[in-house]
């Protein structure tokens, strides 16, 4: 039996946000959402099993205290019940490229990685390993499947069998589109996205109109988009769930502040450059902390980050850290020793 893997898995970027859950336990969202991966900024993330000891983890070297951590339970539990070995204990050894906890998905791309790693390692089918990236944190499901991937939630409460992931079928010419990240230095988020979403769900009045009709409209006009290869819709779609996102997140109360000055910057940089080519090239959004993914074509790349040197000061606070490839790889087996 292959006791030991390593994989590679990317983040994943919501284009349409999730934002609460209807059951906190199973993790089943209350409205739809939408992801594409970016091949550059990932985990790196080794899993190997004993027969003794406890189950562990380290992230960027650092050793886990489990005890604190359930969903890591909920997730080695989960699987040491689907492949009926309840005695083997699991060992996570996982590495990111970017900043963890800072609104850039780090404990999507860590969760999916482990949840990849054991679906190679007990054969697992696509579905299963989606469930327990799932279980293991909401928005990671997403980073299991490539290309623009939808997350349902689904009509039910009390099982999660409808919360599964599907991918929208999409023209070649998506693989034209970039993601540009600009990642802010010491950025690490105040209230965590699980908190966050809770209190949102408790206090926020405009939560359920979105829930209700603000995601299947953005749903479906994104599907359009990406049908009629639209970046200018789709990037539309972008723009405004993310400002969602964060009017629900200040309609919360107390209220939760994810953006600061220089993201708001960013946005009135991008929607100042829009406005003066006379077409909508770029399109921000923000998770849960303060920095910005920009979708682009390939072809205004170039030109948008000239007008981003020629406006800001240099400065390592704000720098494009990463012009991601998206949609061409995710998951990545890299050995089976
Ligand atoms: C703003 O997946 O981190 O990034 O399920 O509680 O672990 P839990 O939450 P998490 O929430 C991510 C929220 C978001 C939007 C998104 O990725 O869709």
């Amino acid at each position: 039996m292959v006791s030991k893997v390593t994989v590679r898995v990317p983040i994943n970027i919501a284009l349409i946000k999730y934002w609460g859950k209807k059951n906190e336990k199973l993790i089943i969202p209350c409205n739809d959402s939408v992801s594409l991966a970016i091949d550059d900024l990932y985990a790196e993330t080794t899993v190997y099993f004993t027969t003794d000891g406890q189950d562990s983890v380290s992230i960027n070297g650092k050793s886990t205290d489990l005890t604190a951590k359930p969903r890591f339970h909920n997730v080695f539990n989960e699987y040491r019940r689907t492949v009926n070995q309840p005695n083997i204990k699991i060992h996570v050894e996982s590495r990111t490229n970017f900043t963890v906890a800072a609104g850039l998905a780090s404990s999507a791309a860590g969760f999916a990685a482990i949840a990849f790693a054991l679906g190679q390692l007990g054969n697992l089918s696509q579905d299963q390993t989606v469930r327990l990236a799932r279980l293991g944190s909401g928005s990671a499901c997403r980073s299991v499947l490539k290309g623009f991937v939808h997350w349902h939630a689904g009509t039910k409460v009390d099982t999660d069998e409808e919360s599964t992931c599907d991918v929208i079928p999409s023209p070649e010419f998506w693989k034209t589109v970039r993601a540009v990240v600009f990642e802010q230095k010491n950025s690490e988020k105040d209230v965590p996205s699980t908190d966050g979403m809770q209190k949102t769900i408790e206090t926020s009045s405009l939560f359920g109109h979105r829930v209700d009709k603000v995601v299947p409209q953005h749903v479906e006009d994104l599907k359009k988009a990406v049908a009629a290869s639209d970046f200018e819709a789709l990037g539309r779609v972008i723009i405004q769930e993310s400002n969602q996102l964060h009017a629900v997140c200040l309609d919360t109360f107390p209220p939760i502040l994810y953006l600061n000055d220089r993201s708001r910057a960013l946005i009135n940089f991008i929607c100042g450059y829009n406005n003066k080519i006379g077409r909508l090239a770029a399109a921000y959004t923000f998770d849960a902390g303060p920095n910005c993914c920009v979708f682009i074509q390939e072809k205004d790349v170039k030109p948008f980050l000239q007008a981003f040197a020629d406006k800001f000061e240099f400065d390592h606070a704000l720098l494009p850290q990463s012009i991601g490839k998206l949609t061409t790889s995710n998951t990545e087996k890299q050995d089976l020793p």
